[in-house]
C-alpha cells in the first residue's frame, strides 16, 4: 500500500483508492486506463485488492483497449464516461475539437491526496474546517485546522488534445458525504469547446431505486415526488438561468423499502444556482448512471491552450438509516461546512418585513409606526422591502420603474437611508434593506445610460416579466457598477441585513460583450458574476446578513446558501401551504435556512384564515419573523405576538441547531408533524398540526424520534407559543414516575398540562393527538429529560 491519509487508503501498485470514514465507502480503481467505481455505499473495511468487483462478463459490446481487451467500455462503471467510445449512455464529458471531432480518451495519469479541501475558484463550495472530534478535544491544543475532510484528486489525460481532467473527491470525516468536482485544463496547443461536463457521475450496479425530485412552481415550491427508476432517463433540469421553483438541483435515490426511519438512500445536491441537469439513466442491464452538472443544453465553454475550467461542486450523501438520517447529514454539512461560519449556528434576528404590510404604499411615518409596534412585541430587525429607491419619473412606486437605480427616493425617505436607519435604530431595532441587484426596468436612469447592459439578443424583442429585464452579470463592468452603488448605500447607513431578491428568469440569452464562439458561456458567467458580487459585498461588510430570495423560493439551493445563510422559502405565507413547502425543503436544508414569516389572516395568497397560534407554530420551524400590518391588530393579538417572540427566542437554539425529524407528511392535507431534537437527546420540540379536521376521527398518535429509550421526559402540551410556567403542580405524576407510570391523563394531553413518559413510550406508542383541534390547529410539545430539572 502507498500513501495513506486517514480517510483515503491508496494501493499504488494496483491503482485502487478507498475513501472511507465510519459511514460511507467509495472504492475507485483503474481498469485498462479507465477510472471506474468499484463500490459506493455503506462503509466496508479496507482490503488490499478490490479487483474482484470489476465486472468482466463479456458481452458483444465495444472495447477500447485493443483487440485483446477483457472489458467492455459499457460495462465498466466509469467515473468519467465519454462521448462516442462505445458507451452509449449519457457521457459526463463532451469536447468539440478544432477538427470537428468530439472523441476523447481520458486515461488515468496519477493522483494527489491532501488534507483539507481546496476552494473552487469563483464558485461556492463546502469547506473542511475542524472535525467534531478535535472540537471536543480543544483542551489538548492539538486541534488541526482543515482536518474535517481529505481530498483525492485524480488526473485523467487525453493525449491527443492535451486535456487533463482532474476529478476531485473530498470525503468528510464526520459525515457520509463526498464532495465532487472536475477541473479541465487545456495543456494542448488548440482551443477546444466544452459542450458537457458533469460534476458527478456515479454508476451503480443495479436499478432498484426510487428517485425523489422536488418540484413545484411559484408559491408551491419543492414538493417531493417519488417514482421508481425505469429503463431510460428520468431527469430534472433548469434552463431558467436560476435553479428555479419548478425543479430543485437535488434529489434522493432510495431503495424501494426505504422510509424516514430505515433503509438505504443516496442524496445528490448541487452547490450551484444556475442551469442544472440531474438525471438517472437505467440501461438494458439494469445498471444506473446518476449524473449532476451544469445543464449541457445552452452551455458551451471555449477553453484556450493554458486555460482551465472548474465545474461546480456536487455533494453525494449516503444514509443506511433512512431519509431523516440523510437529511441530518445534509443539514450538518450545510451548517458546519457550507454556511458562512459567522452565521451558521448563530441565532438569527427575529424580523419584521413591511412587504405584505404595505406593498409599495408606504411613508416613513407608516414604517416607523410599524417598527414601534414591532419593537414593543420583541422584534429585533426591521426590513424595508421594495419601493425605497429611484427618483423623479423613475421613482419605484410600483413595479414598472426604478430597478437598477440604487439611490434613495427622497420623496419617500427625506432623510435618506441613513436617516431611516437611524430612526429605526433609535426605536431599538436593527435595520435591513431590500435590493434586486441583477435586474433593471427600462424606466430607470441606469437603462437610459446603459441600454446595452441588459441581456438581449440584437434585432429581437425581449420577453418581459414583471416589467423588468436582466442585467448582464457576465459583464464585469455591470457587476462593478452594481457593487459600487450598493456599496455606497450600505456604507452610508447602519444596515445590518440585506434581502437580495431576483424576480425574473433569463430569456434571449446573449452576451453582447463576447464573440459568437463564447455565447454558450453566458448562463454560467452570469451566475459567476452573481457569486462575485456576493463575495465582494461580504468582504466589504463581513457582518452583513444577506437573505436570499427569488420571487420567494425560486433560487433555493446550496450555491446561494454558501453566501446567504437563510433564503426566503416562498412568497406563499399561508401556514398550511408552508407546512408542505418547509417539509419538502427540509429534505436537504436545515430549519435555519428557511425564511418563514407569520403573516396576516385571511392570507394574501390563499384567502384562508388560520389562527395566529397555527401561523406561529409553523413559522418557528424556519428563521421566524413577521410580515403583516401590526397597526391593524388588536391588543390581544399584539400580546400573543409578544408571547410568540419570547417563546421563539427561548427555543431558537433547539429549533435551529437540533436535528429535524419529519414525523408525518402534510401532503394529504389532514395532519402534519415534525420535531427537532438536541444533539444530546435531552430536549426536543414537536410541532403537531391538524390541517383539515375529520368528523368522528379515528384514534391518532404521533410517534416521536431521536430520544433515549430509557430516559424519562417531561412532555408539556401547548396550543400556542407561550413559555409555560415551570410549576411542578401542573405536571401530571412526575413524582416517582417510572416508564410504566404514565400518569392519569388519557387521550390527548390538554393544553398547558405536562406528563412524564419514557423515550421508549414517546417513540413507540406516541402521543395521542386525536383531539388537538379543529381545522388549522397546532399543538406544540416541549420534551425535556427529567434529570435536567
Ligand atoms: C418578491 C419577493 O419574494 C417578495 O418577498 C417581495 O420582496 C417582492 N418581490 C418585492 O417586489
Amino acid at each position: 500500500m502507498g500513501a495513506h491519509q486517514q480517510l483515503i487508503a491508496i494501493n499504488d501498485d494496483l491503482n485502487q483508492f478507498h475513501l472511507t470514514n465510519r459511514y460511507v465507502s467509495m472504492i475507485l480503481g483503474v481498469v485498462e486506463g479507465k477510472l471506474v467505481n468499484l463500490y459506493t455505499g455503506a462503509a466496508v473495511p479496507y482490503r488490499d485488492d478490490f479487483g474482484y468487483l470489476v465486472d468482466d462478463a463479456f458481452r458483444v459490446q465495444a472495447t477500447t483497449a485493443g483487440e485483446h481487451s477483457e472489458h467492455c467500455i459499457e460495462q465498466l462503471r466509469q467515473e468519467f464516461p465519454e462521448y462516442g467510445r462505445g458507451d452509449f449512455r449519457g457521457p459526463a464529458v463532451t469536447i468539440l475539437q478544432s477538427n470537428g471531432s468530439r472523441i476523447t480518451d481520458f486515461r488515468y495519469a496519477g493522483y494527489r491526496a491532501t488534507n483539507g479541501k481546496p476552494e473552487l475558484e469563483g464558485l461556492p463550495s463546502t469547506y473542511a474546517g475542524e472535525s467534531k472530534a478535535d472540537k471536543s478535544d480543544e483542551a489538548s491544543g492539538t486541534a488541526a485546522i482543515d482536518d474535517a475532510a481529505e481530498t483525492l484528486s485524480i488526473d485523467l489525460r487525453d493525449d491527443l488534445t492535451g486535456l487533463t481532467a482532474t476529478l476531485n473527491y473530498a470525503i468528510f470525516r464526520d459525515e457520509p458525504v463526498i464532495a465532487r468536482s472536475v477541473r479541465l485544463t487545456n495543456g494542448g496547443s488548440e482551443p477546444v469547446i466544452i459542450e458537457r461536463l458533469a460534476s458527478c457521475n456515479l454508476d451503480l450496479p443495479d436499478s432498484d431505486y426510487t428517485m425523489t425530485e422536488f418540484v413545484g412552481a411559484w408559491a408551491r415550491e419543492r414538493t417531493p415526488r417519488t417514482q421508481p427508476l425505469h429503463p431510460g432517463v428520468q431527469s430534472v433540469a433548469s434552463m431558467w438561468g436560476a435553479s428555479s421553483p419548478y425543479f430543485s438541483p437535488n434529489a434522493i435515490f432510495a431503495r424501494p423499502d426505504t422510509n424516514e426511519d430505515q433503509g438505504e438512500a443516496f442524496g445528490l445536491a448541487f452547490v450551484y444556482s444556475g442551469n442544472f441537469d440531474l438525471h438517472a439513466e437505467v440501461d438494458a442491464y439494469d445498471t444506473t448512471r446518476l449524473q449532476l452538472g451544469i445543464n449541457p443544453e445552452g452551455f458551451s465553454w471555449r477553453l484556450a491552450p493554458g486555460e482551465s475550467f472548474q465545474s461546480p461542486e456536487a455533494l453525494l450523501g449516503y444514509s443506511a438509516h433512512g431519509l431523516n438520517a440523510l437529511s441530518h447529514t445534509f443539514h450538518h454539512i450545510v451548517l458546519d461546512h457550507l454556511t458562512n461560519p459567522r452565521w451558521a449556528r448563530r441565532e438569527r434576528p427575529i424580523l419584521i418585513n413591511n412587504w405584505e404590510a404595505t406593498y409599495f404604499d408606504f411613508t416613513e411615518d407608516k414604517l416607523l409606526e410599524l417598527a414601534r409596534l414591532a419593537k414593543q412585541a420583541g422584534v429585533e430587525l426591521f426590513v424595508l422591502d421594495d419601493g425605497w429607491f429611484g427618483r423623479g419619473k423613475h421613482a419605484r412606486v410600483n413595479d414598472r420603474a426604478g430597478l437598477g437605480d440604487w439611490i434613495v427616493n427622497p420623496d419617500r425617505l427625506p432623510e435618506g437611508i441613513a436617516g431611516i436607519a437611524e430612526n429605526i435604530n433609535a426605536i431599538g431595532l436593527k435595520f435591513g434593506l431590500w435590493f434586486e441587484p441583477e435586474m433593471i426596468n427600462r424606466a430607470s436612469d441606469l437603462y437610459e445610460a446603459h441600454p446595452d447592459w441588459v441581456i438581449a439578443t440584437l434585432g429581437r424583442d425581449s420577453a418581459v416579466y414583471r416589467h423588468q429585464y436582466v442585467l448582464n452579470f457576465a459583464n464585469p463592468d455591470v457587476v462593478d457598477h452594481i457593487y459600487a452603488t450598493m456599496h455606497a448605500v450600505l456604507s452610508s447607513a447602519n444596515v445590518a441585513y440585506v434581502k437580495w431578491d431576483m424576480n425574473r428568469f433569463i430569456t434571449e440569452a446573449y452576451d453582447a460583450t463576447r464573440s459568437a464562439e463564447h455565447q454558450g458561456e453566458l448562463f454560467h458567467r452570469y451566475i459567476l458574476g452573481v457569486y462575485a458580487l456576493y463575495r465582494r459585498l461580504l468582504a466589504a461588510f463581513p457582518d452583513l446578513l444577506i437573505e436570499g430570495c427569488a420571487s420567494g423560493g425560486s433560487r433555493f439551493d446550496m450555491g446561494i446558501l454558501a453566501y446567504s445563510p437563510q433564503i426566503w422559502a416562498s412568497d406563499d405565507t399561508d401556514a398550511v401551504e408552508r407546512l408542505s413547502i418547509q417539509y419538502g425543503t427540509s429534505a436537504f436544508f436545515p430549519v435555519s435556512a428557511m425564511g418563514a414569516h407569520v403573516s396576516i389572516t385571511p392570507n394574501h395568497q390563499t384567502g384562508r384564515s388560520e389562527s395566529l397560534a397555527m401561523r406561529g407554530a409553523v413559522a418557528m420551524f424556519g428563521t421566524f419573523g413577521y410580515e403583516m400590518d401590526l397597526t391593524r391588530l388588536g391588543e390581544g393579538e399584539l400580546a400573543e405576538i409578544a408571547q410568540q417572540i419570547a417563546f421563539f427566542r427561548k427555543y431558537a437554539p433547539l429549533l435551529h441547531n437540533g436535528d429535524l425529524y419529519r414525523l408525518r407528511a402534510p401532503y394529504d392535507h389532514r395532519q402534519a408533524a415534525w420535531m427537532t431534537v438536541s444533539s444530546d437527546r435531552r430536549h426536543a420540540i414537536v410541532g403537531d398540526y391538524v390541517v383539515l379536521g375529520v368528523p368522528n376521527r379515528p384514534k391518532s398518535r404521533v410517534r416521536l424520534r431521536g430520544l433515549d429509550e430509557d430516559a424519562l421526559y417531561r412532555v408539556t402540551s401547548l396550543s400556542r407559543l407561550e413559555i409555560p410556567d415551570d410549576d411542578d403542580d401542573e405536571v401530571d405524576s412526575i413524582a416517582g414516575a417510572t416508564p410504566g407510570d404514565a400518569g392519569t391523563v388519557r387521550g390527548s394531553i390538554p393544553d398547558g398540562v405536562a406528563v412524564v413518559r419514557s423515550g421508549g413510550e414517546l417513540m413507540h406508542i406516541g402521543i395521542d393527538d386525536t383531539n388537538i383541534g379543529p381545522d388549522f390547529a397546532a399543538r406544540i410539545y416541549l420534551v425535556d429529560r427529567l434529570d435536567e430539572e
